[in-house]
């Protein structure tokens, strides 16, 4: 009896510990598998990012998505000077400290984006003045803005987009005033401002070694010759499907060389719509690629993605026909990027599941900024991106280019390509 009580014991015993053992065995692929992007980046103290606005930040599908899977954020427009600095010395920093609140709370870093640009520049500040006089009017700014970020922005994009595609600077109202040391003088300022803060310069078609990366790369160069700060570089990447440059990692790896930090700051992969499945397949070995160049230098840090999904991407209005460009769609759902995203990181990917979207809203829709050269010119100005819960519509305003005044108006969509307002 004893025996018998003791071998079934024993058996059970035996029964359980191959169960625990079992379990043991299964659970870490288990919680693996459940890692969200954020925390397979996080885990290699890697940064994966996205753009963030304040109209975002009240959508609770925006926020139910990018809340768990980024660990960075980055300032949308709300850091732009057109938000900041509307009025010569009148500053307000209310909508870029709801994105700084916005990265507390949920335990993301922040990037500042960004001091000084060609682009979304109030009209004061290219009225004509001493260059001595814009001078002061580029350092007052730099240095009210990243002092009051000062402790809360891990890095800014102090000078944003300074190259021509030949790779000889921009001829914007700063160079044309100032001459490149206007660029000097941003950095120096935003040190003394926030000592902290990594600084970096911030460009589009820097991806791949070229005429206008090797401009930036001189550029950095003279400014460390000349003992300017200056501790990294941004590649926007904003790229067309199948066509990530060959040569990114090996221009990575020439900044990373200088001592510099390297990051991907404004990634999408846009794709002619409507996007098929091959395209999406692509587009996910195109975001494996970027992702997987940078993660694969030690000085690369983070990649961030211009927005989350198709609601808050700035292509379809910017660049006519093209869109899907981010790792999620139109309702939220993950793309294919979104699990290349996680291997490249080294992850497993477990696809989250989408939130549940309304279907029947109403959107407003909203001008896009004025004074976008460079950019503004491929796109109209206004769109509306309404998602149902059937698929998303895309409601443009009928008739001609609207004004840049234009205020917002409302949508009301009760069908897929049936909107009024
Ligand atoms: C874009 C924003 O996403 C749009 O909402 C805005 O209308 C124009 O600017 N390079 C940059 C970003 O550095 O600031 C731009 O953001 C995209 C191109």
């Amino acid at each position: 009896m004893k025996h018998r009580s003791w071998t079934r014991h024993a058996r059970t015993a035996g029964v359980v510990a191959a169960a625990i053992a079992l379990v043991a065995a299964v659970l870490p692929a288990f919680a693996a598998a459940g890692q969200t992007l954020a925390q397979v980046a996080t885990a290699r103290g890697f940064h994966i990012g996205t753009a963030a606005g304040v109209r975002n930040l009240a959508s609770s599908q925006w926020r139910q998505v990018a809340d768990t899977q980024f660990n960075s954020v980055t300032m949308g427009n709300e850091g732009k000077w057109d938000a900041t600095e509307p009025t010569q010395g009148q500053f307000d920093f209310a909508a870029a400290d709801a994105i700084a609140d916005y990265a507390a709370a949920t335990g993301k870093r922040l990037r500042g984006h960004t001091l000084v640009w060609h682009s979304q520049l109030p009209a004061w500040v290219s009225t004509d003045r001493t260059a001595a006089a814009q001078r002061q009017v580029l350092i007052d700014h730099v240095t009210a803005e990243a002092s009051h970020f000062a402790g809360r922005a891990a890095q800014w994009d102090v000078v944003n987009e300074p190259f021509n595609e030949d790779g000889t600077l921009r001829s914007s109202v700063w160079l044309q005033r100032l001459g490149e040391s206007y660029i000097a003088d941003a950095l120096t300022a935003a040190r003394a401002a926030d000592p902290a803060a990594k600084l970096f310069i911030n460009d589009y078609n820097v991806e791949g070694v070229n005429a206008k990366s090797t401009g930036l790369y001189n550029l950095v160069q003279r400014l460390q010759a000349a003992g300017v700060p200056i501790d990294g570089v941004g590649l926007q990447a904003h790229l067309i499907v199948g066509q990530v440059p060959s040569t990114l990692r090996q221009n990575i790896e020439r900044f990373t060389a200088l001592g510099l930090k390297v990051e991907i700051t404004e990634l999408d992969v846009r794709i002619p719509l409507p996007a098929d499945t091959a395209e999406l397949t692509q587009q996910a070995s195109d975001y494996r690629a970027v992702v997987g160049a940078c993660a694969a230098v030690a000085g690369c840090t983070g990649v961030t993605t211009w927005g989350v999904g198709e609601v808050d991407s700035w292509i379809p209005a910017f660049f006519p026909g093209y869109g899907a460009a981010l790792l999620f769609d139109e309702q939220w759902r993950a793309r294919p990027a979104y699990t290349a995203v996680v291997e490249a990181l080294g992850g497993t990917a477990t696809v989250p599941d989408p939130p549940a979207v309304p279907s029947l809203v109403t959107v407003a829709a909203y001008p896009f900024e004025t004074g976008l050269a460079g950019w503004g010119s491929r796109g109209s100005e206004v769109t509306t991106q309404v998602t149902t819960a059937a698929q998303a519509v895309s409601c443009p305003p009928a008739g001609p280019r609207p004004g840049r005044a234009r205020p917002a108006r409302s949508w009301t969509c009760s069908a897929p390509g049936s909107c009024t307002r």
